[in-house]
């Protein structure tokens, strides 16, 4: 397994390119499943979970042709073609699942233009249990019979799905997907009440109603689907990454730096750029992106919770706890989205940061500087919280277990040891 090795202390200056959402990307390749004719998906970013992906809905009989690619210095993108001419195979097996729980956004989908889907249930989580019950309950409102049989979701519908009103008891963001999905192909009209207002939600409606799709209210919790007899193919760019935005925004700040970022959208991160600015850092956007800079002293602690959006994303949780602890005064950051997302916790804490969790709240006292440390990388965002304190800190830190880093963050060392990082990957 591969080993990132950082060398700390050194303040970041530079430009980096932001790639097109990884959590976009998933729901939006799933989509292709709706429709016989082509889907062309431009600004992919080049990550094992897409690749995932494409591999599963390879196994679903989905042709996919590439090209564009995200090797040497600007980041092109990637441009997928995919056709699901006919679905013979509908099922998603454990071995895919099991790898990436977004497996699950081809449930919908199949669902709804096939008339039945088998896909293996996933898993927990290093982050919590991640149900899928809200997923289900749903897509039985629309007609759909499920059964869970050796650890696989067997749905049918033979007749198709019918419209119908739907209240989540909870915003679930892939519960939300695996929905609107479903509602497009479905008789009638369907209503989605306290739906998830993430804009990768928004992203995928608005590739779904260039597809054919008849969608109210996107962007709002309500979303009103006006099913129709079939979707076509559709040419559509996935949105900025979001997450990437907001970590390379604070491996500006934590370094004392100043990074340009490219393609970046500010509206997409209020609520995290008013927790940063409230902490002292200069954000200003740029005709294609932000500028993102410390200038003005140290850093300042701020109080957060993480919700469902336009609050704080959980995804950015880790990474403003990295930056809390080396801010002056304490800050509280509460969690209530996951059950276990304090893992970086620990590890932080080896590397020096002062971090007292109580329940789903964590209380944490900056301190002067961190230092380097060897430390494990639990999953995906908690890895890149390590790269930053690793970033911030004095000496050299090696961060483990740099896999779920794969997942979600395209050339992550290039992008950074272009901007000044001293920063490496052993392989085992
Ligand atoms: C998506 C994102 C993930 C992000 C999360 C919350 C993708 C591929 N992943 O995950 O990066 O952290 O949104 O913004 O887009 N829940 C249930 N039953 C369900 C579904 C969800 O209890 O059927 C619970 C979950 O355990 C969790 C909460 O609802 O506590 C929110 O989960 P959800 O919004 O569904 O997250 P994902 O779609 O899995």
């Amino acid at each position: 397994m591969d080993r990132i090795h950082i060398q700390g202390g050194t303040p970041l200056k530079g430009t980096i390119t932001i790639g097109g959402a990884k959590n976009a990307a998933l729901p939006l390749m799933a989509a292709s499943l709706l429709t016989e004719g082509t889907l062309s998906l431009s600004n992919l970013p080049h990550l094992v979970d897409i690749s995932t992906m494409a591999k599963l809905l390879g196994e679903l009989g989905v042709d996919i042709s590439m090209d564009g690619d995200a090797t040497g210095g600007g980041h092109v993108g990637r441009v997928f073609r995919l056709t699901a001419g006919d679905l013979s195979e509908t099922t998603a097996p454990y071995d895919l699942v099991r790898k990436m729980r977004a497996s699950v956004l081809v449930l919908g989908p199949l669902l709804a233009r096939a008339g039945r889907a088998r896909v293996s249930l996933p898993g927990g989580c290093a982050i919590g249990t991640r149900p899928v019950d809200l997923h289900l309950k749903a897509l039985e409102q629309l007609g759909a019979e499920i059964e869970l049989t050796e650890g696989y979701i067997e749905a049918r519908a033979e007749k198709g799905l019918t419209g119908a009103r739907v209240v989540f008891p909870m915003v679930t963001v892939g519960g939300t997907e695996n929905l609107l999905m479903a509602a497009c192909l479905a008789k009638g009209e369907t209503v989605l009440s306290n739906a998830a207002r993430e804009p990768e939600v928004a992203d995928l409606a608005h590739c779904l109603v260039a597809m054919g799709a008849k969608i109210d209210g996107i962007g709002t919790d309500t979303l009103t689907i006006q099913g129709v007899d079939a979707l076509s193919g559709a040419d559509y760019s996935v949105v900025p990454d979001r997450i990437e935005t907001g970590t390379y925004a604070i491996a500006a700040a934590i370094t004392g730096g100043a990074l340009t970022i490219k393609g970046a959208r500010a509206d997409l991160l209020e609520s995290v750029f008013k927790v940063l600015v409230s902490a002292g850092v200069d954000i200003t956007e740029t005709q294609d992106g932000l500028h993102i800079a410390r200038t003005n002293g140290p850093l300042k602690g701020a109080d957060m919770m993480t919700e469902p959006y336009p609050g704080f994303p959980t995804d950015m949780q880790a990474q403003v706890m990295t930056l809390m602890a080396v801010a002056q005064g304490a800050s509280m950051i509460t969690e209530t989205i996951f059950e276990n997302r304090f893992m970086h916790v620990p590890e932080l804490c080896r590397m020096g940061a002062d971090i007292n969790v109580h329940g789903s709240s964590a209380i944490v006292r900056g301190v002067e500087s961190l230092s380097g440390a060897q430390v494990m990388a639990t999953d995906l965002r908690a890895s890149v919280s390590l790269i930053l304190a690793g970033l911030a800190a004095e000496g050299e830190t090696v961060i483990n277990r740099v896999y779920h880093l794969d997942r979600g963050y395209e050339r992550l060392e290039e992008k950074l040891s272009a901007c000044g990082a001293n920063i490496r990957r052993m392989a085992e």
